[in-house]
């Protein structure tokens, strides 16, 4: 596909499973937030950056055919795959968006009544701008949820392993060589108020889990499938990238084995 636009992460088949993964487990979090920032039927809702579309599905169902979706992605494959399972649910309120977020001057609306954007900023090389551009689709009241990682950094096995120390540092090297920043969530708040929104919910997730829980399965996807990555991108050796996969499977199978979740801040935030 020649237009298609990579994200650090890809956006092969792989990627689409492991969203869909990442969605099943924080959807229950997802649906709190959106509930308690009063998304609703009726409304018209931006989904920023919606991937492959498990977050729009949702979005759909809560706004239901009296409101209206507005996916917003660069990648075609993406919404492709998107847009495949929009036609087979004849879910007509959903409307697909194709748009480098870096590159548009501004978002398909500007009287939005609800945003909902997870794990996007992160990697977008121009945040700011686009924070500013999230605003102006709103209407003086409308709200927007953030799900962003706050300290990616947290993220550990405990007991620690070392090469599972040295592994995180280097996933969080190569998103800032990409042009994104992993800890985004960090100044977010402050570009909301700057931009003219009032933060009404700050929200850390941090989890610590077991490989019995099924949260365990987010961060466990995301070592397989990003270690393959980091390796065809050049940036991390096969052999070293083998010696993690296998320890993350040793330590998974020993007793006691647990995990700190990178933490996430929920950011739920209202235009003036
Ligand atoms: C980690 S995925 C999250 C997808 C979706 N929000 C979710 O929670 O399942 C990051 C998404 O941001 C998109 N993305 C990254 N940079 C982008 C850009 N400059 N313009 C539009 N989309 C972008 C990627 O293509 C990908 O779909």
């Amino acid at each position: 596909m020649s237009n298609e636009r990579d994200y650090m992460l890809g956006t092969h088949d792989e990627e689409v499973a492991r969203l869909g993964v990442q969605h099943r487990v924080w959807r229950d979090r997802v649906l709190d937030g959106w509930q308690r920032a009063g998304i609703g039927p009726g409304q018209t809702v931006v989904d920023l950056g919606s991937g492959p579309g498990f977050a729009t599905m949702d979005l759909a169902d809560v706004v239901n055919h009296t409101g209206r979706v507005l996916a917003i992605e660069r990648s075609r494959r993406f919404l492709d795959v998107l847009e495949a399972e929009r036609d087979r649910r004849r879910l007509t309120h959903i409307s697909i968006h194709e748009a480098d977020l870096d590159e548009i001057d501004e978002l398909p609306v500007s009287d939005a009544d609800a945003l909902w954007c997870r794990w996007v900023l992160a990697f977008v090389r121009r945040p700011q701008p686009l924070v500013t551009k999230c605003v102006s689709s709103l209407r003086p009241g409308g709200v927007a949820v953030f799900h962003e990682y706050l300290n990616y950094a947290t993220w550990r096995l405990i007991p620690p392993v070392k090469s599972f120390d040295d592994f995180v540092p280097v996933i969080r090297e190569t998103w800032r060589e990409e042009g994104g920043e992993p800890d985004i969530a960090a100044v977010l708040p402050h570009w909301l108020e700057q931009a003219g929104m009032d933060i009404v919910s700050l929200r850390p997730y941090v989890d610590v889990v077991s490989p019995g829980d099924a949260l365990w399965e987010w961060p466990q996807t995301f070592v397989h499938s990003s270690l393959d990555r980091l390796v065809a991108l050049g940036r991390l050796e096969a052999g070293r990238a083998q010696t993690i996969r296998q320890d993350f499977m040793a330590h998974a199978a020993s007793p006691g084995a647990r995990l700190v979740t990178p933490i996430v801040l929920e950011i739920i935030a209202r235009k003036r």
